[in-house]
């Protein structure tokens, strides 16, 4: 619905059993019975508001990741969208020790539907909506509850990237399955974790042994014998990748990257492995005229093991023209953001630690409390962050892109290049961002983006003031 210069949505979310493995149905919780959810396209600057209900049986709480969006509209994870006769908001909630802010019931909004304004004024990039409901975001996206939201402009349009049906968005998931199709998720169950000798694996977060291109295992894609633009998606709970697109006879295809999360790169950056933490966005370019029709190129996961390697193919079917280009230069506004720009070095420790008795992840000490200041900055202020991990943590900023300024004390990678607003910290390692704290005032977020981390406390309040 299109109205007084707004793009009107309405988004219900509710159970709805989907096709996804052959010949068996799999009951996901979904945004209009579709996983992913329908993808949304947006002009730059164009708003779009949706109205969200909710006919699941749990409460929700839907975030645009990536927007630039007032805190309102934002998703703050006790932001609740309520079902229908749920009359208990804070017994759900408990299970989780160390979060005390959810014992105070003022602490929590609580509606039947929510509509969320999104101005859209930004740089046009590949959004993701998804779940953000305080400790059970990684369930509730693992169930089905994940969607992709593509913003253009027109000054993109007119670089003559692959577009049309050569611009293929491509969310990448893992999922368990059990034999009767149903998503396989071992428990969040504080007695489990509070346990002495939690298993590891359990830790680090969720995988799956199914990888999913848009919702469909291990797809073949028929393609012309041109280039086209991958818009790649990790929307994976905790599963890391490190792509690279291989020919039948072991080639490996140059992978241009013309984009990151928050948009174009200043200029395209070749690339032969990508590798894509949770929530990360790579804009690549591949030219299939490099090989011969009828054969395959297959985009593998370094990182995986025996069938996690494979994540799609696809079949080059034709020859066909191509009017498509990658010009040199992509983008002349990305912010040149320099040290010394800088009124404040903030630093913060991503590493497991105790959480109520339990084994929780922790930033700079504390687990998540939504009742609770943590980062207090000055609408406008450029700052720089040095972030350090102890194990892989994905790390994102609500509101704001940011860059890269170093990598272990040493310069970037190529993957770090242009706009982020997700990096992914390596174990041990440390990172130096920097960002303008830009657009809106109001309790926003950072977290680690594996969603079982973020469950376990890994997530801290940014109020910009
Ligand atoms: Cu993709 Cu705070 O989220
Ligand atoms: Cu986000
Ligand atoms: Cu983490």
């Amino acid at each position: 619905d299109t109205a007084g210069g707004t793009d009107r949505y309405q988004v219900t979310q509710h159970a709805a059993r989907v096709r996804i493995l052959p010949g068996v149905d799999t009951p996901m919780w979904t945004y209009q019975g579709a996983f992913p959810g329908p993808t949304i396209e947006s002009r730059r600057g164009r708003p779009v508001t949706v109205t969200y209900r909710n006919e699941l049986p749990v409460p929700t709480v839907v975030h645009l990741h990536g927007g630039r969006t007032p805190a309102a509209s934002d998703g703050y994870p006790t932001d609740l969208v309520l079902p229908r006769g749920w009359r208990e908001p804070m017994d759900g909630m408990r299970h989780m020790p160390g979060t005390g802010g959810m014992d105070d019931p003022r602490a929590v909004v609580t509606r039947l539907t929510r509509t969320h304004t999104f101005p859209l004024d930004q740089r046009p990039t590949l959004l993701w909506y998804h779940d953000h409901r305080m400790d059970f975001t990684a369930p509730a996206i693992w169930r089905g509850l994940a969607g992709m939201h593509v913003v253009r402009d027109d000054a993109e349009e007119a670089l003559g990237l692959p577009a049309g049906p050569r611009e293929l968005p491509l969310m990448i998931t893992d999922r368990a399955f059990a034999a009767d199709g149903s998503l396989a998720y071992p428990a969040l169950d504080p007695t489990l974790r509070d346990r002495p000798g939690v298993p590891e694996r359990y830790l680090a977060g969720v995988l799956g042994d199914v990888i999913l291109v848009n919702g469909a295992p291990w797809p073949v894609h028929e393609v012309d014998a041109v280039r086209y633009r991958l818009r790649i998606l990790n929307a994976s709970n905790a599963r890391h990748y490190e792509l690279e697109a291989v020919t039948d006879d072991g080639r490996r295809l140059d992978l241009v990257q013309v984009g990151a999360d928050q948009g174009l790169l200043a200029a395209p950056v070749t690339q032969r492995v990508l590798p894509l933490a949770p929530a990360e966005r790579y804009d690549v370019v591949v030219d299939f005229a490099a090989v011969p029709v009828g054969s395959r190129v297959r985009l593998r996961n370094r990182l995986g093991t025996g069938r996690t390697r494979e994540v799609l193919a696809f079949r080059v079917a034709r020859r066909a023209t191509d009017r498509s280009r990658v010009p040199r230069v992509l983008a002349r506004d990305l912010p040149a953001w320099h040290r010394g720009d800088a009124v404040r070095v903030r630093d913060f420790a991503f590493r497991a630690g105790r959480m109520g008795g339990g084994h929780g992840w922790l930033i700079g000490g504390r687990p998540f409390d939504p009742a609770r200041s943590d980062v207090t900055a000055r609408l406008g202020d450029v700052e720089v962050w040095r972030l350090i991990a102890d194990v892989h943590h994905p790390v994102h900023l609500h509101l704001v892109g940011f860059r890269v300024l170093s990598r272990g004390g040493r310069a970037p990678l190529p993957s770090d290049a242009g706009l982020k607003d997700t990096i992914a910290l390596r174990p041990g390692e440390s990172a130096e961002i920097i960002t303008r704290f830009d657009g809106y005032r109001g309790r926003y977020l950072f977290h680690c983006h594996n969603a079982e981390h973020e469950d376990m406390g890994m997530m801290a309040n940014l109020d910009i003031v």
